[in-house]
């Protein structure tokens, strides 16, 4: 037995209209930290290429790097349901995913994977929740594309892009994805997927329309070196204590008041 977050338990939140707070966790200090606070999901983000590791995007992290850190997450939580990235370039075939995917669940520890891209992802999707694997997709900003896209940028502000994301949305939670993160894309299309689709959404600059918020962890505290993006939220200053920061980052998100107006794209 386990006393896990299970995905129909997640799927409850958004049927009752419960915020789900989310954060990325990379090493048992942390995740301890942000189980304390009531952080729901926890996030083993490949943005630890960035925030760990000092890359400058997340296409030189490797599978073993993602099965060591979910390893580190997992160990030390009970309550949180946790989540790993499938890392560039691990999932491109379904056998090649299936293969990654069980070694998140299995070395890793993690309850569920993420994967960015849509329509393209479908084949590898099906197989993965076949074989039993909760799998969380990523629509709008594609991280891992970021060599194609040329730079960092709100996605589907035009019509047409706009509705290609809403079918994709469509098409994952057909294939089978039981949670979906949005990211970077303006708040009214983000609003428009959560009622089109029945699994939960967790938006990272898409507004507070989500069914959940999800922060890079470190961008929360304040600590990354660049100036960060508008839908981040420094919650250190005023906190006084990183418990007290995450523990008002939780309050926030389900109180609705994260994000706010500020942090939106339009
Ligand atoms: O890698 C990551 O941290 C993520 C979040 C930004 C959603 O995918």
């Amino acid at each position: 037995m386990t006393d896990v977050l299970s995905v129909p338990e997640l799927r409850a939140f958004k049927e009752r209209g419960e915020k789900i707070a989310s954060l990325t966790a990379y090493d048992a200090t942390f995740a301890r930290v942000l189980e304390a606070a009531g952080v729901e999901v926890l996030l083993v983000g490949d943005s630890l290429g960035v925030v760990v590791q000092g890359h400058l995007t997340t296409v030189p992290v490797g599978l073993e790097d993602m099965v060591y850190h979910t390893r580190c997450v997992s160990r030390v939580v009970r309550r949180p349901l946790v989540v790993a990235d499938l890392p560039f370039a691990s999932y491109a075939e379904p056998m090649q995913a299936l293969r990654s995917a069980a070694r998140l669940l299995q070395e890793g520890g993690a309850q569920m994977v993420k994967l960015e891209g849509g329509r393209q992802r479908m084949e590898v999707m099906r197989l993965l929740v076949r074989e039993g694997i909760p799998v969380c997709g990523h629509l709008g900003l594609l991280p891992q594309s970021i060599h194609r896209l040329g730079r960092y940028r709100v996605q589907g502000r035009e019509a047409q892009s706009a509705q290609h994301l809403i079918e994709d949305a469509c098409l994952l939670e057909e294939a089978g994805a039981e949670l979906l993160v949005l990211e970077c894309v303006p708040a009214t299309l983000a609003e428009t997927v959560t009622a089109e689709v029945t699994i939960p959404t967790i938006g990272i600059g898409a507004g507070s329309g989500c069914d959940g918020q999800v922060l890079v962890l470190h961008d929360m505290l304040g600590m990354t070196p660049d100036k960060p993006p508008r839908f981040v939220q420094d919650f250190l200053p005023g906190a006084g204590s990183i418990e007290a920061a995450v523990t008002a980052y939780v309050t926030a998100v389900k109180a609705g008041r994260f994000p706010g107006p500020q942090h939106v794209y339009r």
